[in-house]
């Protein structure tokens, strides 16, 4: 039987001043996930410690957290992949965001920069009467950005938003890239004028850790770089949307 060192970074405010680590033992034996340590844990060692999970399926998103340094979902995280060489595995709750106790950090900003993007169709007054019309290229783009599950991994392990919670961030810019590439939506023009302000895409300084921290292999670096040239020709890529249904052959670019 083998045992690992599970660190846990603990902070209760109504007792702590700052954050400090815990030590539990538990059993490493097979298909053992970091979640399951954390639940075996809290059941059978110290019921105060406190997290965030609900599906255990890496899809609800509410189990991300900081393991030996990066960003995860630990419900999809074999604890046997991250034992160290000293046999410990370091549990620490999302970088930069508040801690309202223990693994559990208040994610306010996160969700008000995703509102802030109107994440919702707007759609036209007049629809067609047979169908919008979309690229391959287009759906492509589209299917990567419905696939993001929200969980905040992106969000919390930006350089920017760790200088300013006014930063769009990455999980709001890559559900702005979804609608100003949704045929179906009827604002394009407006949303890209207000990713143009000082903390939306130029904002974003191309350092990748997005990319590295998203557990579903997402890429907002290259979404964010497609809406600065969107921004950029915001007139032609409006005009274009307005002719989107003349025509199946003259696709919108998102080059
Ligand atoms: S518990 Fe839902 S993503 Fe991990």
């Amino acid at each position: 039987m083998t045992n690992v060192t599970i660190r846990v970074q603990r902070f209760n405010p109504d007792v702590d001043q700052k954050p400090h680590l815990d030590e539990f033992q538990i059993e490493l034996t097979q298909g053992k996930t970091i979640l399951d340590a954390l639940h075996e844990i809290k059941e059978e060692q110290d019921g105060s410690v406190t997290f965030r999970r609900s599906c255990r399926h890496a899809i609800c998103g509410s189990c991300a957290m900081n393991v030996n340094g990066v960003n995860m979902l630990v419900c999809d995280a074999p604890l046997k992949d991250f034992v160290d060489r000293r046999g410990r595995v370091t549990i620490r709750p999302l970088p930069y965001l508040p801690i309202i106790k223990d693994l559990v950090v208040d994610r306010t900003s996160f969700w008000e920069q995703y509102q802030r993007v109107k994440p919702w169709l707007l759609p036209p007054d007049d629809v067609p009467e047979k169908e919008f019309r979309m690229s391959p290229d287009e759906v492509k783009a589209l299917q990567d950005a419905e696939h993001c599950i929200m969980c905040g991994a992106c969000y919390s392990a930006c350089q920017v938003v760790a200088m300013s919670k006014k930063y769009i961030g990455p999980h709001a810019l890559l559900k702005a890239f979804l609608r100003v590439l949704d045929p179906r939506d009827s604002a394009p023009g407006e949303r890209l004028t207000d990713l143009d302000q000082g903390d939306g895409v130029f904002r974003c300084h191309t350092i990748f850790n997005c990319i590295d921290a998203c557990p579903k292999h997402l890429n907002p670096t290259q979404a964010i770089e497609t809406l600065r040239k969107l921004v950029m020709k915001r007139q032609a890529f409006e005009a274009a949307r307005a002719q989107r249904q003349q025509s199946l052959d003259q696709p919108i670019s998102v080059e």
